[in-house]
């Protein structure tokens, strides 16, 4: 996508952090920009960042309702027409140690951080196949959806899937002139650490002394780390630009080299050093000129459009 001006634009978790420095970067950009969150507070703090109130839209939306979100999407299109960038960028984070954590833990997490972007995607898929205008999709996964490290396993274990859907469906949605970009950030200055602050009661489960301890000491943790982050506003633009080169990962920050480069190493030192298999090499260069194919189609489309 290389024009944005009079385009429109869908934000989940769009009233704070990341999806409102997307949001305020896509209205400098002359987009017209949803935002759809789950907390009024939020939304009612973000439209005080407008200059241009007339082209933000808030919208109450819990991203984990199905039902809510076919209607917001209806609303999006009544208010600013066609949606032509899709950002199912809402989610929450609690650490939680593996060996602590319950199904409430498991379900909150994936119902809202998994479960948004597939509701996001059921809802918007066709909506971008009628429109027949293009567009782009950005899903916010994380670093934790690259490397995983100690206590935060139920967060990693939604980012990692939004990686993998994501690259899935830049392939499947080449066809429709709409490009997909999978975000990765770093530590952004947010009010993420406050998601277990609202946590909603049917997911409270039964929290013992030791979970209580663990999710407080994390917190103030979180709290601590979080406000030296880098600036949303900052990876709205990088998000922007990122749409602009339809990159598919959009990667703020520089500091992961190392990590990856490590994580990465191991993988492939892990592979047995041994002849290749000739019956099984015959289906797997099959399938592997299929995602060549499908690869190079969705990059020839970012540089027709
Ligand atoms: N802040 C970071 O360091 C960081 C790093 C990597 C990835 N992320 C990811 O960025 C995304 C945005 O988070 P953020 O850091 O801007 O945090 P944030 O808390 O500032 O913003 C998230 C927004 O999502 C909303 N939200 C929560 N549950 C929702 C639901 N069920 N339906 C609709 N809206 C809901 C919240 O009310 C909030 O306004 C998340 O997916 C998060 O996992 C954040």
């Amino acid at each position: 996508m290389k024009e944005f001006n009079g385009k429109t634009a869908f934000i989940t978790g769009g009233g704070s952090g990341i999806g409102l420095g997307m949001a305020r970067v896509f209205v400098d950009a002359g987009m017209r920009v949803v935002i759809a969150d789950i907390r009024q507070d939020h939304l009612d703090e973000a439209m005080t960042f407008f200059d241009q109130p007339a082209h933000v839209h808030p919208m109450i939306l819990d991203v984990s309702d199905r039902d809510a979100m076919a209607r917001a999407a209806r609303e999006a299109e009544n208010v600013f027409g066609p949606v032509h960038v899709l950002c199912n960028n809402a989610g929450i984070n609690i650490i939680s140690p593996l060996d602590q954590a319950g199904y409430e833990d498991w379900d909150w997490l994936l119902s809202v951080n998994l479960g948004g972007v597939i509701n996001g995607l059921v809802t918007f898929i066709p909506h971008f196949r009628e429109h027949g205008q293009g567009g782009h999709i950005v899903n916010t996964s994380s670093i934790a959806g690259i490397v995983a490290g100690p206590g935060n396993g139920i967060y990693s274990a939604t980012k990692f899937a939004i990686r993998g859907l994501s690259e899935s469906l830049r392939y499947d949605m080449a066809v429709y002139g709409v490009g997909v970009s999978v975000l990765c950030p770093g530590t952004v200055a947010t009010n993420l650490h406050k998601s277990e602050e609202h946590r909603p009661s049917v997911y409270e489960g039964k929290i013992n002394e030791t979970i209580q301890e663990i999710r407080s000491l994390t917190g103030r943790l979180f709290k601590e780390v979080l406000p030296t982050g880098m600036d949303p506003v900052e990876v709205g633009k990088k998000v922007l630009r990122g749409i602009k080169n339809n990159d598919f990962y959009i990667m703020p920050h520089p500091e992961f080299r190392e990590e990856f480069q490590e994580s990465f190493n191991e993988i492939i030192a892990a592979l047995p050093d041994e002849p290749l298999d000739p019956v099984r090499e015959v289906h797997e260069e099959k399938r592997r000129s299929t995602r060549r194919e499908a690869r190079e189609k969705a990059e020839k489309m970012g540089r027709r459009k």
